[in-house]
């Protein structure tokens, strides 16, 4: 399973970056809205910090405004992926834009069946959301196991990204469940190291090291 970056901030893209270990990006309109800057600046700077996919989601709601914004967007950067609702409006841009070459990734996935529509669509990627399904007392992880044996049973090239990852062990799940791609926040991606058996190993280390060279 590869790891993207699930956020819009700078800073923290360059950080996780530098870490080695993110393949891609994903951002959406909340996330896009709490940096307070111009979607295009951000989506450019990030593209060009990681060269994997970066998502970046489109905001109309008709077929007939979401092509021409979805261009637009795809004309950022070569790397730049363009994030489609899973509505008829949005079924019909995947096609649309899969015609032209333009990746997309098919987001707020809630059942197997959105997954599998996205997928014959011509979607590069879809997003099932794991935490906010879990939110709603459903099970996020079950999820991606279905779509992810769906589409191994089927030869469905489409990759499938674990979103809405709230935490360590939604992580490991997704992993488990056969997921291609987990998106995580960057907290959750640090939180990833943590154990506390480190920790104290760390410290034991340096204690008989200082013991010894006293
Ligand atoms: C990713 O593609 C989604 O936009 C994101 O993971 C949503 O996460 P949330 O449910 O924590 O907002």
């Amino acid at each position: 399973m590869k790891f993207f970056l699930d956020s819009a901030n700078i800073a923290e893209v360059r950080e996780a970056h530098a870490l080695g270990v993110i393949a891609g990006v994903t951002t959406n309109p909340s996330l896009i809205a709490r940096e307070k800057q111009d979607i295009k600046g951000v989506i450019r700077e990030i593209a060009s910090i990681v060269k994997g996919p970066v998502s970046a989601e489109v905001i109309s709601a008709r077929y007939e405004e979401m092509v021409p914004e979805a261009r637009q967007l795809a004309q950022i950067a070569d790397n730049v992926v363009i994030k489609v609702p899973i509505t008829l409006d949005g079924l019909k841009t995947v096609s649309a834009l899969a015609a032209e070459g333009i990746k997309t990734n098919v987001t707020l996935i809630f059942s197997a069946n959105q997954a599998l529509l996205a997928a014959r669509a011509g979607a590069s990627f879809v997003s099932p959301f794991v935490g906010r399904l879990d939110d709603i007392s459903e099970d996020g992880i079950k999820l991606i196991k279905d779509v992810t044996d769906i589409f191994a049973i089927h030869d469905i090239n489409t990759e499938v990204i674990a979103a809405s990852v709230r935490h360590p062990l939604h992580v490991t799940q997704a992993a488990l469940a056969g997921s291609h791609i987990a998106t995580v926040p960057y907290k959750v991606l640090v939180s990833l190291l943590n154990h506390p058996l480190t920790d104290a190993g760390i410290a034991r280390f340096l204690e008989d090291w200082k013991k010894a060279n006293m």
